[in-house]
């Protein structure tokens, strides 16, 4: 069935993920900063984001689409420092059209963050941050950086893939 992965990333981590769930399923990946491409179409669409300052990066973009996303959207997978959690699915419901909340599956995946690839600026941002942020382990995330990318968590969402595909080619 004719499908595609979307996602918005800035540091790789996202990009790592979709390119693995392509590789896993055969759905082709687009970047949605490619102009080029469009989800109108395609029948069914997993949206993957990474999560920057509580929000989902892929929300600007999903709300100036989302004709397009409507009842074709059928998972997200969130990218971020947090793991699953009532607070990360806070920022999603904060990020999106309720049109397209309502519509997905979410799947929590975790993310890198590498001091080293970020500029002198962002470092201070997380810094400051990182002081007032209440959850210890985090605020030390925050400060000296981690790398918690894991290929076997796309597992639920390749099987979630391989389950639609299946119910549709049953229709
Ligand atoms: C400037 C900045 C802000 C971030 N804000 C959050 C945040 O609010 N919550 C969170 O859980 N992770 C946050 N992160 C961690 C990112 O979600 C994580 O690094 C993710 O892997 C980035 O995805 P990417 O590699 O595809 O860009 C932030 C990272 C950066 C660099």
């Amino acid at each position: 069935m004719n499908g595609a992965i979307f996602y918005s990333g800035t540091y790789g981590s996202t990009e790592q993920y979709a390119n693995w769930v392509g590789e896993a399923t055969g759905l082709p990946v687009f970047d949605i900063k490619d102009a080029s491409a469009n989800p109108s179409k395609y029948e069914f669409l997993i949206l993957g984001s990474s999560i920057l300052y509580f929000r989902l990066t892929i929300g600007k973009w999903a709300r100036t689409n989302l004709g397009k996303l409507n009842g074709r959207s059928k998972i997200l997978f969130s990218v971020s420092g947090a793991g699953a959690s009532a607070k990360l699915n806070r920022w999603v419901a904060a990020s999106l059209p309720i049109e397209l909340l309502t519509q997905i599956e979410h799947v929590a995946l975790r993310g890198r963050l590498d001091h080293s690839k970020l500029s002198w600026w962002l470092r201070q941002v997380l810094w400051v941050g990182s002081l007032f942020n209440p959850d210890p382990q985090a605020s030390k995330e925050e400060r000296e950086g981690f790398d918690y990318v894991d290929k076997a968590s796309i597992e639920p969402i390749i099987k979630m893939i391989q389950q639609y595909q299946a119910t549709l080619a049953t229709t």
